[in-house]
């Protein structure tokens, strides 16, 4: 039994973005900004933000049951729960146990992993490998942040950006290659651009005090144009390398899913690949930088819109803070 091969199968997508709508109209009222300055940088006009006693495992669980849902299996045909974040609920334990107990679930493993923004590209790797070992039939993979938590209000040059999401995928086991969804995944970091993206105190560096409070260095810090100059370069040589490692060229893909972060990043790779645009999925206008869930909400904006087919290919690419990226390449 243990020599079969196993393939990695999407069985179903959820994602779900909070009720409240912020536009940016709406932060004009609490920061020196424009909707012109925000849309012309960003491409962003509104964002979804949490309720004060809506948690990361919340945003989760929505988009989790919505998956299940879709995969068409109960949620006790889960064996474990890999969550993407980097907004836990809690400093520890993970928040997928959080996940674990408000889905009804029992026994099964759960882990969290912190890869920002890279979050959907990470955590297929990770479930198509466990898969591939023959260890777990049904993953509920999970990316979900609650951004606004950990988000200055006060800095206009940050709080523009985000908002928060969740997404989540069922990954099954099966040995039907003509079922396989994931035909590569590509995955890189550089922790010398640890700085230029980070939540400098709470953790053992810098645990909290009164100074950290003060300094507002419990809120994530950005160095905006680094942050920018770096996004094109890495997605931009991930995706190409993806492609080339595979003998694919853009023309073999229906749709490119990039982390949405600015339009004009989201452009710029769009320009490299040589695609045209209604090749390329944005969501930004609506829902800001939603961290780890952006491609997973992307990808199922291209479903409920009935964008994907049987056979349709995706070209998904993403970085976040660490810096880390990804690429990867599924077939519906
Ligand atoms: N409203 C109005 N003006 C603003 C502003 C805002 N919300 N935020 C910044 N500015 C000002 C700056 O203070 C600066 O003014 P100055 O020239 O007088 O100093 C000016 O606008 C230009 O700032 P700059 O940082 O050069 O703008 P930018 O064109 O680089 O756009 C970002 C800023 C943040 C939109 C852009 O750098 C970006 O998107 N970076 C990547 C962010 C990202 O992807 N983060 C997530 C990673 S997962």
């Amino acid at each position: 039994m243990k020599n079969r091969k196993l393939f990695t199968k999407i069985l179903g997508i959820g994602a779900y973005v909070p009720e409240k709508i912020v536009t940016n109209d709406d932060l004009c009222k609490i920061v020196d900004t424009t909707d012109e300055w925000i849309q012309t940088r960003t491409g962003i006009r509104e964002r979804r933000i949490a309720a004060a006693d809506q948690t990361t495992s919340d945003l989760c669980v929505c988009a989790a049951r919505r998956a299940i849902e879709n995969a068409k299996i109960a949620a006790d045909d889960i064996d474990l729960i890999l969550t993407g974040t980097i907004t836990s609920d809690v400093a520890f334990p993970a928040t997928s146990v959080f996940i674990q107990r408000k889905l009804g679930l029992k026994d099964i493993p759960c882990f969290d992993y912190n890869v920002a923004c890279s979050g959907l590209q990470y955590g297929i790797e990770i479930a198509r490998s466990l898969i591939g070992l023959q260890s777990y039939k049904n993953i509920l993979l999970v990316c979900g942040d609650k951004l606004s938590a950990v988000t200055d209000w006060q800095d206009r040059s940050t709080c523009i950006l985000f908002g928060d999401g969740a997404g989540a995928i069922v990954l099954s086991a099966t040995e039907n290659e003509e079922e396989n969804s994931i035909i590569d995944v590509l995955l890189g970091a550089d922790g010398e651009h640890s700085e230029i993206l980070i939540l400098p105190a709470g953790g053992s560096r810098e645990p909290t005090s009164r100074e950290s409070v003060n300094e507002r260095k419990h809120f994530l810090k950005m160095s905006g144009r680094d942050v920018f100059r770096e996004a094109v370069k890495l997605m931009g040589n991930c995706a190409q390398e993806i492609l080339e490692k595979n003998g694919m060229s853009a023309n073999d893909i229906d749709f490119v899913v990039t982390h949405q972060a600015n339009w004009r990043i989201i452009d710029a790779i769009r320009e490299r690949l040589g695609v045209p645009s209604e090749k390329v999925c944005v969501t930004i206008d609506k829902y800001g930088n939603t961290s780890a869930s952006s491609c997973i909400i992307a990808i199922d904006s291209l479903i409920k819109g009935n964008k994907i087919m049987k056979g349709s290919k995706i070209l998904t690419v993403s970085f976040g803070a660490g810096l880390t990226w990804g690429a990867a390449i599924l077939k519906f």
